[in-house]
C-alpha cells in the first residue's frame, strides 16, 4: 500500500479499445467495442466505474506528477488473454518483480496484481448496460491484451524519485490477432546492451517508439536491433530466432534483449540454443521468426528488401505447433 487515499488517482485513458482499468485498489470498466473513443472522436472510455459507482470516464487520469509519466520511471507487463484468462501471468508477474527491483523500485506485490488483473478481467467479460453501451463488452472467446503498469509514484520533477509509493495499473484491451506472417525492418539505432536498464522492462520505451515508427514507415510490423556491438538484440516488442544450417538460434540476454517470457518457453520446449549472432544474419539466415506474448511464435517472410521464400520454414512450423500445442494444454507453464 502506498499511505495514499483510495482511490488516489483515476484510469488512465489512451484511445485504444481498453476494457478495462484498475488503478490501486479500484475498477474502472470499459465496454470494448467503443475503441475508446466517444460519439466526437475523443480518446476515452465511455464509462468508467469508481468503487462501484459510475463516473465520467474524462476524469480519469494519472496524477501529472507520476514518475512513470514524468521520467519513464516504471515498468510494465503485457500478456495475452485468451477467452478471459492470462497466458503465463506467473512468469509475467515474476518478471515484472525482476524490472522493479532492477529500477530499485520496492517488489510488486503479486496477490495485489493478480486481484486487479481478476477484476479488470471479470468486469471485461461482462455486457455493458444497455442504456451505456456503444458495442457488447468482449465475447468470452476474444483475444485481449492484458497491460501491468508498476511506476515509482508521485515524484520530483526531475529524476529524484519520492516517497509516495509505487502506482499499480491494471488494464486490458480487445486484440487483433497478428497476421500470419511480417516483415521487419533494421533500423540506424542500437540496442545499448551496456545500459544501467538493459533487459528490463521499463515504461522508458520511447527509443522503441521512434524505432517502430521507422519500421512502419518502411512497411514492417516490427523494427530489429542490433546493440552496441553490431550484434543481433531483439525487436521493439519482440525477440528473435534464426535458423543457420539448421539450428535454431537466438540472441544471449547478454546481447541486451528482454528475457522474453515467449522466448523461454520456445527455448525450453524446443531444440533451440542462445548465442552470438551477427546482425547481418538476418540476410543468410533460412528462416526467421519473432516471439512475444501477442504474436506467439510469428514467421518473417522480409527483412529489409530480402524477400524469404517458402514461409513459414519447416523449422518455424515446428516450433508453431508445438507453442500451439505447449500453451494449449498449460496456460500457466
Ligand atoms: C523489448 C522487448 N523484447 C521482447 C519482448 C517479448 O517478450 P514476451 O515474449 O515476454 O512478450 C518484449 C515484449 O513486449 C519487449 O518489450
Amino acid at each position: 500500500m502506498t499511505g495514499r487515499p483510495e482511490p488516489y488517482c483515476d484510469a488512465v485513458t489512451t484511445g485504444q479499445p481498453v476494457a478495462a482499468v484498475s488503478i490501486g485498489a479500484t475498477v474502472y470498466p470499459m465496454p470494448a467495442g467503443t475503441g475508446g473513443v466517444d460519439e466526437r472522436g475523443r480518446g476515452g472510455p465511455v464509462r468508467t466505474w469508481v468503487d462501484g459507482a459510475l463516473v465520467d470516464a474524462r476524469t480519469a487520469a494519472v496524477c501529472a506528477d507520476d514518475h512513470g509519466l514524468t521520467v519513464g520511471d516504471g515498468v510494465f507487463e503485457t500478456a495475452k488473454v485468451v477467452r478471459g484468462v492470462p497466458f503465463a501471468l506467473t512468469r509475467h508477474l515474476d518478471r515484472l518483480t525482476a524490472s522493479a527491483r532492477g529500477l530499485g523500485l520496492p517488489d510488486p506485490d503479486h496477490e495485489r496484481v493478480r486481484a486487479a488483473v481478476a477484476a479488470v478481467l471479470a468486469d471485461a467479460a461482462e455486457p455493458a448496460e444497455p442504456a451505456e453501451a456503444v458495442a457488447d463488452a468482449a465475447p468470452a472467446d476474444e483475444l485481449m491484451r492484458l497491460r501491468i503498469t508498476y511506476t515509482a509514484g508521485p515524484g520530483p520533477l526531475g529524476s529524484d524519485r519520492g516517497t509516495g509509493g509505487p502506482t499499480l495499473i491494471v488494464a486490458a484491451a480487445v486484440a487483433t490477432p497478428w497476421p500470419a506472417t511480417t516483415a521487419v525492418a533494421t533500423v540506424p539505432w542500437t540496442r545499448n546492451e551496456g545500459s544501467a536498464t538493459a533487459g528490463l522492462k521499463t515504461t522508458s520505451y520511447a527509443e522503441n517508439v521512434v524505432a517502430l515508427a521507422y519500421a512502419k514507415a518502411r512497411g514492417a510490423s516490427e523494427a530489429v536491433l542490433g546493440n552496441t556491438r553490431g550484434e543481433l538484440c531483439e525487436g521493439t516488442g519482440t525477440n528473435v530466432f534464426v535458423v543457420r544450417d539448421g539450428e535454431l538460434v537466438t540472441p544471449p540476454l547478454s546481447s541486451g534483449a528482454l528475457a522474453g517470457v515467449t522466448r523461454a518457453l520456445v527455448l525450453e520446449w524446443l531444440d533451440a540454443v542462445e548465442r552470438e549472432l551477427p546482425l547481418a544474419v538476418l540476410g543468410q539466415a533460412e528462416e526467421i521468426f519473432l516471439t512475444s506474448s501477442t504474436r506467439d511464435v510469428q514467421p518473417v517472410h522480409a527483412v529489409d528488401d530480402r524477400q524469404l521464400v517458402d514461409v513459414p520454414g519447416p523449422v518455424t512450423r515446428r516450433a508453431m505447433a508445438v507453442f500451439a500445442e505447449r500453451s494449449a494444454a498449460d496456460v500457466d507453464p
